[in-house]
């Protein structure tokens, strides 16, 4: 069922500069997502339960090093007063995601995922890093769904350049995607566009991988430079020759999504938020065009937005308070709808209980 696109193909894409050329992109990209994924459009609530990380990522402002950042961690309560805005939102999954916090301490998640699988009919996504195999086993046992881990390169050198381990743990999130798999999660990976050090060739590798993994999830942002970042203080070890370097660019992530949804017909692929940071205005909306087919309203309280900085100036800070009307409206105006249901990847929809037929009714 998949496009048979070559990675030659892919590159010539990466590196397209004529905007009438690149329409045709768009248009693909744009019919292959109707014809497999429909024209609704899957709202996942997202709620950043944890600031606190034990790692030292190059690119991130949750590192643990930054320590002029102000680190919150969720109550219980809060956390379960969010969930239930999703439902009243209408909305079919809830993402809770955080540092990597072992303040998360294993029982503590697990009792909210169940309370949450319990109380109300949403879809649970985790996106809390690399824990252990039997903090994934827990969670998975409490009723999560799904699991959200970007391998934000599949350059191996790269990745190993810009997330150093934890002590002298290994570190392999494509074998730990996998093991997710197992646990029996739908997972969620994806990368950063224009990562200092990242090739054209390396981006069509990542999109390639992205078949390989067979992932459900794929996210696609760009990279962000934020200042109290190695990697945001432009730092000389990373610089290939201009020719090689891609961008961090929003044509190059729209590039990015819209040869994804090619490779990939019916993964979910978010307009990110990221993306909506480059293009405050119409970001969201053009990722919607050119393949996307999911968004994350964002639901954490107000009060500790601004201290979730993963990268600066963050498109969700200002944003007004999320209303149901507004959103449907957003997406009537560019020919789209809310979908109803938990939104989970089509071909796992039918095999699932009864309780998602709303869904199987729509497909
Ligand atoms: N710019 C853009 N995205 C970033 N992320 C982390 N730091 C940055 C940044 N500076 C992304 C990573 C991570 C996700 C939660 O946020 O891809 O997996």
């Amino acid at each position: 069922m998949n496009t048979p696109i070559t990675k030659t193909e892919i590159l010539a894409w990466l590196r397209e500069t004529d905007p009438q050329r690149l329409e045709e992109l768009w248009r693909r990209a744009n019919e292959t997502r109707r014809a497999h994924v429909g024209d609704a459009v899957f709202l996942r609530g997202l709620v950043e339960v944890s600031n606190f990380c034990a790692r030292q990522c190059f690119y991130c402002g949750l590192r643990a090093g930054n320590t002029r950042l102000v680190r919150y961690r969720m109550r219980a309560d809060e956390i379960s007063e969010a969930a239930n805005q999703a439902v009243a939102l209408g909305f079919g999954t809830v993402v809770l995601q955080g540092g990597e916090d072992y303040g998360l301490q294993t029982q503590w998640m697990a009792d909210i995922i169940r309370r949450i699988k319990t109380e109300t009919p949403l879809a649970v996504t985790l996106s809390l890093g690399e824990r252990p195999d039997s903090d994934l086993k827990s969670w998975r046992e409490a009723g999560a769904d799904r699991y959200l881990l970007r391998f934000e390169t599949s350059d191996r050198n790269l990745f190993e350049e810009i997330h150093p381990p934890l002590g002298n743990r290994p570190c392999d999130r494509i074998a730990m995607l996998r093991r997710l798999k197992e646990l029996g999660y739908e997972t969620g990976s994806g990368v950063m566009v224009g990562i200092p050090g990242q090739s054209y060739e390396s981006l069509a590798n990542d999109i390639l991988l992205f078949r390989e993994l067979d992932l459900d999830m794929i996210g696609i942002g760009p990279f962000i430079p934020h200042p109290a970042t190695p990697l945001g203080m432009g730092l000389p070890i990373f610089s290939p020759s201009k020719n090689h370097q891609v961008p961090n660019s929003e044509l190059l992530v729209y590039k990015a999504v819209a040869l994804t949804r090619l490779l990939r017909p019916d993964a979910n692929i978010p307009a990110t938020t990221a993306l909506a940071t480059l293009n405050k205005t119409n970001g969201r909306d053009l990722g919607l065009r050119r393949g996307a087919n999911v968004f994350m309203p964002n639901l954490t309280p107000h009060k500790y937005r601004r201290f979730y900085e993963i990268y600066p100036s963050k498109a969700c800070i200002t944003e007004p308070k999320n209303q149901r009307a507004d959103l449907a409206g957003q997406m009537q105006a560019i020919g789209r709808h809310i979908g109803t249901g938990p939104g989970g990847r089509k071909k796992q929809v039918r095999l699932a209980p009864d309780s998602w037929e709303t869904e199987l009714n729509l497909a």
